[in-house]
């Protein structure tokens, strides 16, 4: 595996790849690696000849500089997991090469895709600075498909959004959320966690799967759904920011679960601010 830090290294690398007729697939990340991200690299290498992994600790994303300050930062450790899923290109430039002095653009996706749910709770600014750094590193990778995971339901229909409004020649692919045998979803904030706060951050992924067993259970109206949800997260002292049932595609509040819904939810465990969410169908076969 090649480590590079600018983006004309990058860009010279992939020419070749290009050059030599080989494929390549993108996984943009903020370092903290965990068996998600192990994931979608090995997503990526089944998908593509060459993956290229970007670490960048993107700072206009984050609203408090206490989380931006808090990030766990590990780039050996991240190289060598990165490595041993099969990444090739490890792209992890400096603060500065991604903006320079003079930096004054910001590509925003307008509407309720990005102003509901995490929009609505950290400030649209931060999917306008996710949407900035992703067209970014698509602009300096040119990957044929870059992946995400649906952990972030909301950043993926962002972005899937931000690739067809801007005609950007790239695939995105969303991984599926990997989760802790306890159930709670994989993220790079849970070495936060602590002892009673790490058991009380299971209730997440509990108050999820209530909601899809009422669904199983005959349940169509989706107050109720989500009073199941709430009452699991009750039980495990965790009080949400959110928790909604949306349409999955527009995140439009939907008052009927009839075909896809999505649940999502976000709450704050003592110090630490967690999202998952679970798309549920109704239609016998899956996604209809
Ligand atoms: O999901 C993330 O880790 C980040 O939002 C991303 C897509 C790498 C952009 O900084």
């Amino acid at each position: 595996m090649r480590t590079v830090r600018t983006v004309a290294e990058v860009r010279e690398l992939v020419r070749a790849e290009r050059a030599a007729g080989r494929s390549i697939g993108l996984v943009p990340t903020m370092g903290a690696l965990h068996d998600g991200h192990l994931s979608l690299l090995r997503q990526a290498g089944a998908a593509c000849d060459v993956v290229v992994m970007s670490l960048f600790v993107n700072p206009t994303q984050f609203n408090e500089g206490a989380d931006l300050d808090a990030y766990p930062r590990d780039e050996a450790a991240d190289a060598q997991a990165a490595r041993s899923a099969g990444c090739a290109i490890l792209f992890a430039p400096d603060v500065k090469e991604v903006y320079p002095d003079g930096f004054c653009t910001t590509v925003e996706v307008a509407g309720p895709l990005t102003s509901t749910l995490e929009g609505a709770h950290r400030g649209p600014s931060h999917f306008h600075g996710v949407t900035t750094v992703v067209t970014k590193l698509l602009n300096m990778v040119q990957p044929d498909v870059a992946f995400f995971g649906q952990k972030d339901a909301q950043q993926a229909l962002v972005i899937r959004r931000l690739v067809r409004d801007l005609d950007m020649p790239v695939r995105i692919v969303v991984g599926d959320t990997v989760r802790e045998p306890d159930g709670l979803a994989r993220s790079s904030r849970n070495v936060r966690l602590s002892g009673e706060d790490r058991a009380r951050a299971t209730g997440l992924s509990r108050a999820l799967r209530a909601a899809e067993q009422a669904v199983v259970a005959g349940e169509r109206d989706a107050d109720a759904v989500a009073a199941a949800a709430r009452a699991t997260l009750t039980d495990f002292a965790v009080d949400p920011e959110y928790l909604a049932v949306v349409d999955p595609e527009t995140l439009a509040p939907r008052t009927e679960i009839d075909g896809d819904v999505l649940v999502a939810v976000a709450a704050r465990v003592g110090a630490v601010r967690l999202i998952d969410n679970v798309l549920i169908t109704t239609t016998p076969n899956g996604r209809g």
